[in-house]
């Protein structure tokens, strides 16, 4: 068997999030950050991915549970990163492949990066290769060893650096790609030799060296793309990186955003060519927003949401699980939840939809071209014809719409 697997360490208990949950489920920008992990190693083609999981175990594989490419791997006890990949044996003893080797808690990895690492290890006949980042503040990660020539001599975490040592730079994002049975060879012979008494997967790097095989590090990492997540203020850093990545694809799409700080966009939207975000617009969840809407300021769209082309949604309009036609207006304090409105249809200011009846949630229905009045509300489950006129302050159910007449009337 030979081809391109993945290991992927997330058993960590993470005291630094202090938390109840496991670290990897916490979300950036609407996903947890596992997710990111993944799908930038199936963007390189990567077959399997072992999934190394302890803490929270059950909550990670009950969210991901359904991809058939992951395999759940159980680290009873988090003896460290070594340890933790060492788990995966088992399963990949025999593998005749190449293997990366990443952290669940890197959300702000690329595709590219991996691609560069493969690439480089198959250019320069490696045994192990190791993306590198450069950073102006490297306090907490390993640094990155080299000799006088620059060649790669070993990682040295930040509490077992000497003060030399902790004044470079250069670190280690935890992006790495081996030659499987080399990497379980040296993972063998990882001692627990150091400050946190814990069998540390950076020592691997030294002992394949030892063996006379041949190491690569390649810089390339953008200092951005290097962070990992340990604490909440590191989750919240994260995020606001991911969410200038998000806004710069969209903007590049043709989307403007009006102020990119005081506008936060889920990475599931899709928002289409000439629609413009106003200020403090937030968009979470699936929602999907067509070609030259105008959003916000101060809009909340929620999981569900679709926009047809030139809606304009205005301050303080709340928007889930709805369809809304070509050329909907709701300019002011709306709630629209659980509807389907049709083209060509005005909101006036401080309508809504009442939506959930105390037990369950209830549909609405508007058809094209109506009116609804401002003030008004639209009792759910309830199905208003194409041109219905619903006058200002309405509270109208079911039973009403019979009595209601055309727009214009
Ligand atoms: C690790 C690296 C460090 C690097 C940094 C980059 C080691 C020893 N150090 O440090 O060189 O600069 O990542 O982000 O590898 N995990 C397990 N089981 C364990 C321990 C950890 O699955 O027993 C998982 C964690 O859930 C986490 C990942 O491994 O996803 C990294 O562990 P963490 O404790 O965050 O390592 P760092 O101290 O960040
Ligand atoms: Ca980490």
């Amino acid at each position: 068997m030979a081809g391109r697997v993945a290991i992927i360490l997330a058993a960590g208990v993470s005291s630094r999030m202090n938390t109840k949950m496991a670290k990897v489920l916490h979300e950036v920008c609407g996903r947890p950050m596992l997710a990111y992990v993944l799908d930038a190693c199936r963007e390189v083609g990567v077959d399997k991915m072992y999934v190394v999981v302890g803490f929270g175990s059950g909550q990670v594989q009950q969210q991901f549970g359904e991809a058939d490419d992951i395999v759940w791997i159980e680290q009873q006890e988090q003896k460290g990163t070594a340890h933790a990949a060492l788990c995966c044996k088992e399963y990949l003893k025999d593998f005749d492949g190449e293997t990366l080797v990443l952290c669940g808690d890197g959300p702000l990895i690329r595709a590219e990066t991996l691609k560069t690492v493969i690439e480089k290890n198959e250019s320069e006949h490696a045994a192990a290769t190791l993306a590198t980042a450069v950073l102006e503040d490297p306090t907490g990660y390993g640094r990155i060893v080299r000799d006088a020539y620059g060649n790669m001599q070993g990682i040295v975490e930040h509490n077992d650096c000497t003060a030399e040592q902790l004044a470079i730079k250069e670190i280690n994002p935890s992006y790495y790609l081996f030659d499987n049975k080399i990497l379980f060879e040296a993972l063998d012979q990882v001692k627990p030799d150091n400050v946190k008494n814990e069998y540390y997967l950076t020592d691997a790097i030294e002992i394949i060296l030892a063996a006379g095989h041949k190491v690569v590090a390649v810089t390339a990492v953008k200092s951005e793309e290097a962070m990992s997540i340990n604490s909440r203020e590191q989750l919240s850093e994260t995020s606001k990186i991911m969410q200038r990545r998000i806004q710069h694809n969209l903007m590049t799409n043709g989307v403007t955003i009006v102020d990119p700080d005081n506008t936060w966009i889920d990475v599931r939207a899709q928002i289409g060519q000439d629609t413009t975000i106003e200020p403090f617009t937030y968009i979470h969840g699936k929602v999907r927003i067509g070609n030259g809407c105008r959003i916000g300021p101060f809009a909340y769209l929620r999981d569900g949401t679709v926009l047809e082309d030139d809606v304009i949604l205005g301050v303080f309009t709340e928007v889930r699980d709805s369809v809304l036609g070509q050329g909907v207006r709701a300019r002011h304090h709306s709630y629209i939840g659980n509807a389907k409105i049709g083209k060509n249809v005005n909101i006036g200011a401080g309508s809504i939809t009442a939506n959930f009846d105390g037990e369950k949630v209830n549909s609405t229905s508007i058809g094209d071209d109506c009116y609804i009045g401002s003030g008004s509300i639209i009792i759910a489950p309830i199905e208003l014809k194409d041109g219905s006129n619903v006058k200002p302050g309405t509270v109208i159910s079911q039973g009403d719409v019979d009595k209601l007449g055309q727009k214009g009337q």
